[in-house]
């Protein structure tokens, strides 16, 4: 199917319809966030799914009911998605935890009042296209990817959901307000998840001993992580995504990459780069 029949186009970039219906975009356009609430915000394949485990972890003290009981789609519900609308979130007790895809353009008015806790996952772009041309192919609410070199066009082009990444990590890096807001990387992540994790439970507020960082990061390595059924997308029916494919935590590592495109991808994806982010300041741990 085309991006005509599968996708919508929302403030300017590709959304599936399957996932985002209008009411619901209507529903985030109006939610009201509390600055207690901590929101994770990627651009797709970033390391959501991982910040799903690893924050209500850092909440609960290291007690893993959270993530043992809860699909990690209703534990931090996506605000833009239709479970959102469902999950009578304005009930929920805080700190409240959220996921988004949105680029900071798009946030609604009471993210800018209210000025909730963001953290911010950035990663390699190239493995970002990696993982997604996995992904594109196994579930069925995304347009097939194509080949490699079509989906790598539309990648760098943004024709793919939530748009392109270089627009979606400017804006977020050029936000206002920037004391609301934690910046990290997947490769950090992957280098060091303990100081990772203290990291993140600081800007929260959360006050934990070295123990219990201990086993928060144990707990979310990507072995072990994988093991976790209500975070590893197996409840997800294969119609929907078929795992046969491609898994949802599929590799977990930084540089795949390299294993993927062939040397004249890798040439242009680069220049892309280069020329996209030539006057953003930030250190990339990738470049
Ligand atoms: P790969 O496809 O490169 O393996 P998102 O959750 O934003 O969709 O991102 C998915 C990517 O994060 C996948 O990358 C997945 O394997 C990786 N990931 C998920 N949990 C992880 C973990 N515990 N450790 C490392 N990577 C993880």
């Amino acid at each position: 199917m085309t991006e005509a029949e599968l996708y919508s186009v929302y403030k300017g970039v590709y959304v599936p319809s399957l996932l985002h219906p209008p009411e619901c975009l209507k529903h985030y356009e109006d939610f009201s966030f509390r600055p207690d609430d901590v929101v994770i915000v990627t651009y797709p394949k970033s390391g959501t799914t991982w910040m799903q485990e690893i924050v209500p972890l850092i909440q609960s003290g290291g007690d893993p009911t959270p993530v043992e009981t809860v699909p990690n789609w209703d534990r931090v519900p996506w605000l833009e998605e239709h479970r959102a609308y469902l999950l009578n979130l304005e009930e929920r007790p805080s700190p409240r935890i959220f996921a988004t895809h949105f680029h900071y353009n798009m946030m609604p008015q009471s993210f800018f009042k209210d000025k909730p806790k963001v953290i911010y996952v950035m990663r390699n772009p190239r493995d970002v296209f990696t993982s997604s041309f996995h992904y594109y192919g196994m579930a069925a609410y995304l347009v097939n990817p194509g080949t490699q070199t079509e989906f790598l066009h539309k990648f760098l082009d943004g024709q793919v959901m939530f748009g392109s990444w270089f627009d979606h990590v400017k804006g977020w890096l050029n936000a206002t307000d920037k004391e609301s807001i934690m910046y990290i990387s997947y490769e950090e992540m992957i280098m060091d998840l303990k100081d990772s994790v203290t990291r993140m439970s600081k800007f929260v507020g959360k006050s934990l001993t070295s123990e219990v960082i201990e086993k928060i990061a144990d707990r979310c390595v990507f072995k072990n992580m994988k093991k976790n059924k209500m975070s590893n997308y197996s409840l997800v029916p294969t119609e929907f995504m078929d795992q046969s494919k491609s898994e949802f935590l599929r590799k977990g590592i930084s540089g795949d990459w390299k294993n993927q495109l062939m040397v004249a991808e890798a040439e242009y994806f680069d220049a892309v780069y280069k020329e996209k982010m030539k006057d953003v300041k930030y250190n990339f741990v990738w470049d």
